[in-house]
């Protein structure tokens, strides 16, 4: 087992807090392993909606759910977002005699009726496969090729790694998506996605994949936010700064999980990958999604003026601005775009992130710092002091 701390304080946070916590993440990441640690009442506190035994015992799901005490897990929650309602009441007891641990595969739909029947009382975490923390650093090369999912990250091999997320496609788009309730052909979506992977990490055209596919471009933008949606891609909007230039108006999508790209881009083995000219923006791509997951920001943007200043990454915390460059070389120095970065967007740091061993500053604000020392972003977790 590999052992996930940080994301078991965080849900135990969470459900110090709040009455009702979500857990959601994609397919197979690991939300029903993870939620198990909290289960100290045993199963029958547990119900899996994807089960027709414990849909059997929530028949009557008020009385059965007002009779548990202590913490109730509900799985698969999108199967059955009519309980939603009855979480509201259940959780507005006076005393409260149980809180719920709740776990979905993040639909759309559940996100909003999630939020509008328990406004107030709801937390939501997002996790998604084991991060480079968990897994150890030693492990870079692997964890950047196979992703994060642990059946990805496990296999006995690359082959049989390739092999497994090969089979989790096929069935998130023959399964899942069906289930969701979207109605598209699976061959259609799984070239949409090989397309979005080939354009991973460039700004957003709908003109392309929808010329080719031979469907309009608003169905595309759909097939997007459908990706979006269920967790395998991110948008990155882009940052406007009232500057006067000419600045970029469309996402930048990336393939959130390195295996699943890989796997899209048909990269098969490190020999292939070694050399592939997608490795650059492979290595941004996972460097931004380590970055979500150590310090959630509030807010993330990219930055892109048309002559060519650019910030690959922007995090809004707490008030705070701080500014990424994802390089994959030895030893990066101090360019121009990074310091007009500085300047024109006002960041109180810029951290270069390198696969390097060694930090070092390049100017007062600017400092290279390596993949494996994302501890000190962790500042970006306390707000600064004395102002708001
Ligand atoms: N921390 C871990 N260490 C090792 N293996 C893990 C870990 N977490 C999950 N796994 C394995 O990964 C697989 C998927 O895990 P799990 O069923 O918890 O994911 P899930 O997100 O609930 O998936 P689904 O959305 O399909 O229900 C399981 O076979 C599980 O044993
Ligand atoms: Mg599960």
């Amino acid at each position: 087992m590999i052992k996930r701390p940080r994301l078991i304080e965080q849900v135990r946070k969470a459900l110090r807090r709040s009455r009702v916590v979500a857990l959601l993440g994609p397919r197979q990441c690991g939300k029903t392993t993870l939620a198990r640690e909290f289960l100290s009442v045993g199963q029958k506190n547990y119900f899996d909606l994807e089960d027709t035994d414990d849909l059997l015992r929530l028949e009557d799901p008020k009385s059965e759910l007002a009779s548990l005490r202590g913490l109730i897990v509900i799985d698969e929650i999108q199967r059955k977002p009519d309980l939603f309602p009855l979480l509201r009441v259940l959780s507005d007891r006076k005393p409260l005699p149980s809180k719920f641990l709740i776990l979905g595969s993040a639909s759309p739909a559940l996100l909003r009726q999630c939020s509008e029947s328990l406004a107030g009382r709801i937390e939501t975490i997002s996790m998604s496969g084991f991060s480079l923390e968990e897994v150890a650093n030693r492990k870079l090369g692997d964890h950047w090729f196979r992703g994060g999912f642990p059946h990805s990250f496990l296999a006995a091999s690359n082959e049989s790694s390739f092999a497994w997320r090969k089979q989790f496609v096929q069935t998130f788009l023959e399964r899942d998506v069906p289930q969701m309730g979207l109605n598209i052909p699976a061959p259609i979506f799984r070239r949409f996605w090989a397309m979005l992977a080939h354009s991973h990490g460039q700004i957003w055209n709908a003109a392309d994949p929808a010329a080719s596919l031979g469907v309009s471009q608003p169905t595309v933008r759909k097939y997007l936010d459908y990706l979006d949606h269920l967790l395998m891609v991110r948008q990155l909007q882009p940052w406007h700064e009232n500057l006067g230039k000419r600045q970029v108006k469309a996402p930048k999508i990336y393939v959130r999980d390195t295996g699943l790209l890989h796997l899209l881009l048909g990269i098969r083995n490190k020999k292939e990958f070694q050399n592939h000219p997608k490795r650059g923006m492979s290595w941004e791509g996972y460097v931004i999604e380590e970055l979500f997951k150590r310090a959630q920001p509030d807010d993330a943007y990219f930055w892109a003026t048309h002559n060519r200043a650019e910030l690959d990454l922007l995090f809004l915390k707490n008030g705070r601005k701080i500014g990424f460059e994802i390089k994959l070389s030895d030893r990066p120095g101090l360019t121009p775009s990074m310091r007009i970065a500085v300047r024109d967007l006002k960041l109180e740091r810029l951290f270069v992130i390198y696969p390097g061993k060694n930090n070092y500053g390049l100017d007062k604000r600017t400092e290279v710092v390596s993949i494996f020392d994302l501890e000190k972003i962790n500042l970006l977790e306390h707000s600064r002091h004395g102002k708001r």
